[in-house]
């Protein structure tokens, strides 16, 4: 029989601090512990946020073994050398617990280094007669092949994004089952935010672009008027079908 395969959740917003990384964490949190099978945090932000939240000063060690998105990408895309993606995952690094039962999180951990290799990869495949759209689908392409490998052992995935849409932003929302952009609802932090999500919904290229991305409200006040004031006219603003709770 055919292995399930994941769903991918990918956590993404143009505006940064908005709450993407404690989505991502907490996202995986509940459905490692709440899951058969394991969920792997894929980490595409060159801040290493949510690998750090996840493994601590033990990231010194994961990137030290190379065991990173970065390595990976860097050797798939630049050498044509595609090392099996399994051997970049550290496995059970989470230490919640819930009921007895570890977290289930595994992590392709993000390095500063990302950023270069970012760049690079983008100079050697643009020098090479590539597009930028064709650069994302080639990304996308490569994880999808490496994340179809690991068919059977994870029943998600859930991806965090640098603040933006870089390439690697842009391949992580091409794989999506689910594109979740969190915002605090306030003015500024919503400026902006439909052209995004108009962006990501159809101006990226057909195989990347995300076909209904999904808001969460994070860090809202209960007790802030603006607060709720701002959810509320964003809920009537937006069709039911494209917002998410608060
Ligand atoms: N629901 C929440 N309630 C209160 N504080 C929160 C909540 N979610 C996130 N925060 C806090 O807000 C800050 C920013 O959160 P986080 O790092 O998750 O944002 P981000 O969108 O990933 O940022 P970046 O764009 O830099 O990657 C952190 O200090 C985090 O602890
Ligand atoms: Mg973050």
């Amino acid at each position: 029989m055919k292995a399930k395969r994941a769903r991918i959740i990918v956590v993404v917003n143009m505006k940064g601090g908005v709450g993407k990384t404690s989505t991502v964490v907490s996202l995986a949190d509940a459905l490692g512990t709440a899951t058969e099978r394991a969920v792997l945090v894929v980490d595409v932000n060159t801040q290493a946020s949510a690998s750090y939240c996840l493994v601590g000063d033990r990231i010194r060690e994961i990137i030290g073994a190379g065991r990173t998105i970065d390595t990976f990408l860097r050797l798939a895309l630049l050498e044509g050398k595609v090392p099996p993606f399994g051997k970049q995952i550290t496995r059970m690094v989470s230490s919640t617990k819930a009921r007895n039962r570890a977290a289930n999180i595994a992590l392709p951990a993000s390095s500063t280094d990302l950023r270069v290799s970012e760049r690079e990869i983008l100079r050697h495949l643009t020098n090479a007669g590539e597009t930028l759209d064709g650069v994302e689908v080639r990304i996308k392409n490569t994880l999808q092949r490496q994340l179809g490998s690991l068919d059977g052992e994870f029943g998600y995935v859930t991806i965090d994004c640098a603040p933006g849409i870089s390439p690697f932003t842009a391949a992580a929302i091409g794989l999506a089952d689910l594109v979740i952009a969190p915002t605090i609802p306030d003015f500024l932090s919503n400026l902006g935010l439909e052209s995004f999500l108009a962006t990501i919904g159809s101006n990226l290229p057909q195989p990347v672009a995300a076909s209904k991305p999904r808001v969460l409200f994070t860090r809202s006040q209960a007790r802030g008027h603006r607060s709720s004031e701002t959810a509320l006219a964003m809920v009537e603003k937006a069709s039911n079908e494209t917002m998410l709770g608060s």
